[in-house]
């Protein structure tokens, strides 16, 4: 199977351990606000909880971690924060490469980069050539990153590549062309900071991926919200359209790889 199969064309694999996180590390600000600090404190600390959900999810053996670090409406940010915010990306760029690189991870940057000087694409142009060979895990950094602009970029350059679809294609013709084509679609979105939303993420990616939010604010996010989300994810039936009957027949006829089990056949819920 593709590693990107389309969770609307067929019925992707599925285990009891996500393959794919995504989440929006949001809750920064009030972090901050909260101890009396200014907000870039808590984008600092922020850098902090990065680093340890990398180590967790590679501890669990999620294969892609996803993560909204700065989205195409974020430009309407104060000037200043903005601008802290790029630079902890940079220094990110610059000091974690090594460490990624020693541990098996593989670094994507996924967005409009045009809009970043050409220094910063630089830096992100050699960590992603520097890890390019990694397996363990890979972590994707979307950066001046809109769903709604990624599923426009992607239609533009279908039809630059292939014109002839320009009076009719299909979800198979586009979806190579999506920024994150290389990663199956996720199977977990996690939101931390309280609010209920999807905020222009991964729109199309996100289809039929099980979603989690916490109140927890990004800086104090640690493995053990990443237990509960995994945890929590254990407990849904991912059905995919198809009725709750369907799914037990499929992991009857379906046999587990080892040491994993599908994730309906952990669940117990058979409601909608
Ligand atoms: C949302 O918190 C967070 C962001 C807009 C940026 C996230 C950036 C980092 C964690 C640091 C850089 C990351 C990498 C990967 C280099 P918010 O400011 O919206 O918080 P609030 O809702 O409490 O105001």
């Amino acid at each position: 199977m593709p590693v990107n199969t389309s969770s609307t064309l067929a019925i992707p694999e599925t285990g009891s351990t996500p393959r794919h996180v995504a989440i929006i590390m949001d809750g920064n600000g009030r972090w901050a606000t909260k101890r009396y600090l200014p907000r870039v404190a808590g984008h600092s600390r922020g850098v902090d909880a990065v680093r340890e959900a990398v180590r967790s999810c590679g501890e669990r053996g999620i294969e892609y971690l996803t993560l909204f670090a700065f989205s195409s409406e974020n430009w309407r940010r104060p000037e200043e924060e903005v601008s802290v915010l790029l630079q902890l990306f940079a220094m990110v760029l610059e000091q974690e490469v090594a460490k990624l690189n020693a541990n098996g991870v593989r670094l994507k940057v996924v967005g409009d980069l045009s809009r970043f000087d050409a220094k910063l694409v630089s830096l992100i142009r050699k960590a992603e050539a520097k890890t390019a060979d990694k397996t363990k895990l890979t972590l994707t950094i979307c950066a001046n990153y809109g769903g709604r602009w990624d599923v426009m970029q992607a239609t533009h350059a279908m039809l630059a590549a292939q014109p002839h679809l320009a009076t009719s294609f299909t979800e198979a013709d586009l979806t190579p062309y999506l920024s994150m084509a290389y990663a199956p679609e996720p199977d977990l979105f996690i939101r931390t900071g309280g609010e209920q939303r999807i905020s222009n993420f991964l729109i199309w990616q996100l289809a039929y991926t099980e979603l989690f939010f916490t109140e927890t604010y990004w800086p104090d996010f640690d493995h053990r919200t990443l237990d509960e989300a995994i945890a929590s994810y254990r407990r849904r039936e991912r059905r995919f359209g198809r009725t709750s009957e369907q799914v037990r027949e499929a992991s009857r006829v379906t046999e587990p790889a080892p040491g994993s089990v599908p994730a309906a056949a952990a669940s117990t819920r058979v409601d909608a």
